[in-house]
């Protein structure tokens, strides 16, 4: 019998990001310049971005070395553990076998600081002060307090309204790591103020909050701004998860069936996915299945069409292919504010219309009924976002059990939910709607 935790030596940190741009299909269309709609240049995102992740964001080279400085800090939580889910498995009475990588373990509970440490790094190289940031439930802007204080940079924080007043303890994280924080939309830029005089009391959205953000950013010398999900180089850092999770597997004399990971910009299903999906894609595994999970009330990949669209509200990014809700979009304040996002990464979306991917949406009360039983057998109580991963892949055990085969399944969970008693407790008093 394996072991129920798979681990690796720190050692075995991984030194390389995987880059899958040079295996796609076929190349990824451009984004373009909000005003002219033609393809940018690297010289159109330099205002926003440091050059270091800008050189990221169109890289080709298969492989991009992680920073020596950043891969001592990841000794700090990583490698992260692979469970196999015993206890879970023997509730739902399945002959699959479910496994699940998990970055609740990262010191802010999820795996936002993956990135954040690289972003906060790449800014310092070339003298940035201070980074500029939206961030929906909470955990991409501790994440970026945490990284910004370890790396010494200043960090300001726009947090979507209705997470703000819902999630006091993530504020309150970012607070104690030094981190300066408002609800958005806020009366700091000319894109919240738009917002306010129209809805005085909109929730907000995570495209509000990221115009705010960009504006800020744009608007200072000492300041950059930094994406948390979506963007390529993004992307490129959540692969240490999927890499790491390729030996734990190896470890545990497994290679999965199905892939699973929850999506709100996709970063952490393309984190644990894409490393795997390299062996998809050369033709090696061409029945592996990666199913990404988002919420039925924010459908992205299920509902929305694949076009250009702005990555914020206010119009001020670059036009992106992907899958999008339209960047007017403002979804129901569900409890996983992590996946109210209008639109999708290029990459996921592109791996989607090319067939690679799956994707899936669920109601929020049904995420919570698995995420409890997942909690009564595992111990750990899922964040909001990743129970929706959770509850797909107690659903594929499921009909492995009608099927009678002993699939082999692994999910993302990308945080812990320590944070979302509210939420629970909506769910636990009956009070928990589904959120559609
Ligand atoms: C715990 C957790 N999982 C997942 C997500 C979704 O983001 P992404 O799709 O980029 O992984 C978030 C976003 O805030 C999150 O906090």
């Amino acid at each position: 019998m394996t072991d129920t935790k798979i681990t690796l030596p720190e050692a075995e940190i991984p030194t390389h990001f995987y880059n899958i741009a040079p295996d796609l299909p076929t190349p990824l269309p451009p984004p373009l310049h909000p005003g002219t709609r033609q393809p940018i240049g690297p010289a159109d995102l330099a205002p926003i971005f440091p050059m270091a992740l800008i050189r990221q964001e169109v890289s080709v080279e298969p492989a991009v070395e992680i920073p020596d400085e950043v891969r001592e800090i990841y000794r700090l939580y990583r490698p992260s553990p692979v469970f196999r889910a015993r206890a879970l498995e023997a509730a739902l009475d399945t002959p699959a076998h479910i496994y699940y990588k998990s970055e609740h373990v990262s010191p802010v509970g999820s795996h936002k600081l993956n990135t954040a440490l690289v972003q906060a790094w790449a800014n310092k190289q070339e003298g940035v002060k201070r980074l500029a940031t939206e961030t929906g439930a909470g955990q991409w802007g501790s994440a970026l307090a945490c990284a910004c204080r370890l790396m010494g940079l200043e960090c300001m924080v726009y947090m979507v309204r209705v997470s703000y007043d819902t999630k006091p303890y993530r504020r309150i994280m970012i607070q104690s790591y030094g981190g300066q924080i408002v609800p958005s939309p806020s009366p700091l830029t000319q894109a919240g103020r738009a917002i306010l005089a129209e809805h005085p009391d909109s929730p907000g959205s995570l495209g509000i909050a990221i115009s705010e953000a960009v504006e800020d950013a744009a608007g200072r010398d000492d300041t950059k701004y930094s994406l948390g999900s979506v963007l390529n180089h993004v992307i490129l850092h959540q692969t240490i998860i999927g890499q790491e999770a390729k030996k734990q597997m190896e470890l545990a004399g497994e290679y999965p069936d199905i892939l699973i990971g929850c999506h709100g910009g996709g970063s952490n299903f393309a984190g644990l996915t894409f490393p795997f999906l390299e062996d998809k894609l050369k033709g090696r595994r061409p029945a592996l299945r990666a199913i990404a999970v988002e919420p039925a009330s924010c459908p992205t990949l299920t509902k929305g069409p694949r076009e250009y669209d702005f990555g914020d509200t206010a119009g001020l990014t670059p036009l992106l292919m992907m899958h999008t809700l339209g960047h007017n979009f403002v979804p129901p304040p569900v409890h996983s504010g992590g996946l109210r996002y209008h639109g999708s990464a290029p990459l996921v979306s592109h791996l989607l219309a090319a067939g690679m991917i799956e994707a899936e949406a669920y109601d929020q009360r049904s995420v919570f009924e698995s995420a409890v039983q997942f909690a009564r057998c595992e111990g750990t109580i899922p964040a909001p976002e990743s129970a929706h991963a959770v509850h797909a892949a107690m659903r594929q055990a499921l009909l492995a059990r009608e099927s009678g085969e002993a699939k082999v399944i692994l999910f993302n969970l990308s945080g812990h939910g320590n944070f979302d008693m509210a939420a629970y407790d909506a769910f636990l008093s009956g009070q928990m709607d589904g959120g559609v």
